[in-house]
């Protein structure tokens, strides 16, 4: 049952108070002042005799508005002033059960991609699409948090605002050192999409500038910086990047199912240069979110990764990130493998739109959205929806001819530890399955280290329970090869059918699923893999999600869960043969 957000009223306060019933249809609220339209956003106000869902505030100070500034159209203004009340302050967000303790979400309200992503001056920045008035998707802007190391983040004011010429769609962020575009010396340039159905080009690119690391925005008085050439309709997510052997900037913006490549030497004027993609790996619709940039070998060689994300596409249904890995000559990228070639970052359901930040160096670090286009806006939270995955450092190996990119944890990950115990010598056969307690009482955020013997048939795994009986079996399979997460009993289930306006029916799920299938949240997702006795698992646990790092991160699954209290329990199980534990280090997390 929603709860109201409390708030203290005034009659003059800065925060126009908005009461939010999510079933309601849209109203549409304007600024405008001296005949400019500073912001525009789409509510679903409750009703005068409807419970609201939740109250969201919108800081009338920041346009340096008042209410006769304020328009609605779709109901009378009257009407809508009578719901709407004045805070000095933002309503509190009350707890809730399913809110992670240690994944960065936002405070509440939706969020899909992280956008823009940057580190400077001991600062990482992380922005991200959001939705300030419902927790489902709309009204795109940037939200912003902070952290100084991956793992703690503080909320900031949201960066970057819906305007007059519409939403605020992904992109990318650089850190102008030598003045290139003449905003000033280490100005922060940050490019979105501008996407306005209203519009000759509905999606455009656009800038935005800061000069005070990323706090503050001004957008470029000269947007769009780029329309597309032929009038496609898909054309977002700009990422930029610093190409040095031509010291040029490089744009890749995903344009239906082809990346196409830009470049310029100030970051407004931007030239056409090359397309890329056309047939390449999974593409039933458009790509979005590309990524590029440069991973090297342990044996030293260095190789170009593009990231596109699909949607849908995802071997088990929605959205999925894949990648390419090739070379590049300052005008193309070119793919090492054949286009039939499928190549993905996470075999698990719940990792999309994953792009890294910039100015990090020689370290390539990944976010990803928790969640999936499928059920993402009907998960079981109250006064949020999404969280990002922990940060993963992307590494490059070589198996049989072919390159991969692995996906693991960053170290700043241990800055959470709070305190371990390891286990050791736990060996299972089928008629003795050994259950092991993880923690008397736990607040659902932990680490499990695993290094496993596997026999060479048959399925052996570990199995995390509650008291309530929800149950997440991860399992070797050693005769189909793969390792398999089945969240199918895991808790809540029963939301996954409803498709959202992002999701489409996935053709191929049942087919390519032969696993456990209940709807699109309750199934089993599974990498291939070589199972051959020794392997090491890292497990991280944070309430409603589970990520897996197989080898170091050569495989890797994060599938969300909502079990009816948290995972305090493992069984260490195999139906054929001696499955051995040989190490489990249990690490309580916390921030
Ligand atoms: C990916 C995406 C992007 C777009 C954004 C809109 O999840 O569809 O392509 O910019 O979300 O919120």
């Amino acid at each position: 049952m929603p709860l109201l957000l409390s708030c203290h009223r005034s009659p003059a306060g800065r925060y126009m108070i908005i009461p939010i019933r999510e079933a309601n249809d849209e109203i549409t609220l304007t600024i405008g002042k001296g005949g400019e339209t500073l912001y525009v956003a789409d509510i679903r106000l409750a009703g005068e005799r409807e419970l609201p869902d939740y109250l969201v505030p919108l800081d009338l100070g920041h346009f340096g508005a008042s209410k006769r500034d304020v328009h609605f159209s779709g109901i009378k203004a009257a009407k809508a002033w009578k719901l709407i009340s004045f805070a000095d302050t933002p309503p509190e967000v009350p707890a809730e059960r399913y809110r992670p303790v240690y994944h960065h979400t936002p405070p509440y309200g939706w969020m899909n991609d992280a956008n823009g992503l940057f580190y400077k001056d001991g600062l990482y920045h992380l922005y991200y699409q959001y939705n300030p008035f419902a927790c489902v998707w709309g009204n795109m802007h940037w939200g912003h948090s902070v952290s100084p190391d991956l793992v703690h983040w503080e909320h900031q004011p949201v960066a970057l605002y819906r305007d007059g010429y519409g939403h605020i769609f992904s992109g990318s962020s650089v850190v102008d050192y030598d003045n290139t575009a003449g905003f000033g010396e280490g100005a922060v340039v940050s490019f979105y999409t501008s996407y306005n159905t209203e519009r000759e080009f509905i999606q455009t690119q656009c800038l935005a500038c800061s000069l005070d690391d990323g706090m503050t925005f001004t957008k470029y008085e000269g947007n769009p910086v780029l329309t597309p050439f032929d009038g496609i309709k898909d054309f977002r997510d700009p990422k930029v990047f610093w190409y040095g052997p031509e010291s040029k900037w490089i744009m890749i913006v995903s344009a239906d199912k082809e990346m196409r490549f830009y470049s310029s030497k100030d970051l407004k004027e931007w030239e056409y240069m090359s397309a890329w993609g056309e047939g390449y790996g999974v593409q039933p619709r458009q790509f979005e979110c590309p990524d590029f940039f440069q991973l090297t070998t342990a044996e030293g060689e260095t190789k170009w990764v593009m990231i596109v994300n699909v949607n849908p596409g995802c071997f088990f249904g929605g959205s999925a990130t894949q990648y390419f890995v090739g070379g590049f000559d300052g005008r193309s990228f070119t793919c090492d493998s054949p286009k039939e070639t499928v190549k993905w970052l996470d075999w698990g359901k719940d990792h999309y739109a994953t792009v890294c930040f910039s100015n990090t160096g020689d370290r390539v670090i990944a976010v990803p959205w928790m969640s999936n286009w499928q059920y993402g806006t009907i998960v079981p939270t109250e006064y949020f929806r999404s969280a990002n995955a922990i940060p993963r450092e992307l590494g490059l190996f070589k198996d049989g001819g072919e390159y991969y990119v692995s996906a693991y944890p960053v170290a700043e990950l241990s800055n959470l530890e709070k305190g371990s115990r390891t286990l050791s010598g736990i060996a299972a056969t089928a008629d003795k399955p050994q259950g092991i307690k993880l923690f008397d009482s736990t607040d659902g955020a932990y680490e499990l280290d695993v290094d496993v013997n596997v026999p060479a048939a048959g399925r052996s795994g570990l199995r995390l329970t509650n008291a309530a009986g929800d149950v997440v079996d991860m399992y070797f399979d050693a005769s189909l090869q793969r390792f398999v997460m089945d969240r199918t009993k895991s808790g809540t289930v029963d939301f996954g059918e409803r498709s959202t306006t992002h999701g489409i029916e996935n053709h191929d799920r049942r087919k390519t699923n032969s696993m456990n299938y209940v709807n699109d949240f309750a199934l089993a997702t599974w990498a291939p893999m070589s199972v051959k006795g020794i392997h090491s698992m890292k497990i991280l646990y944070d309430l409603t999600s589970l990520e897996v790092f197989i080898d170091g991160g050569r495989a890797v699954m994060t599938n969300l869960v909502f079990p009816d209290g948290p995972y305090d329990s493992l069984e260490v199980y195999s139906d054929k043969g001696r499955f051995s534990v040989d190490k489990l280090t249990i690490t309580a997390l916390g921030l």
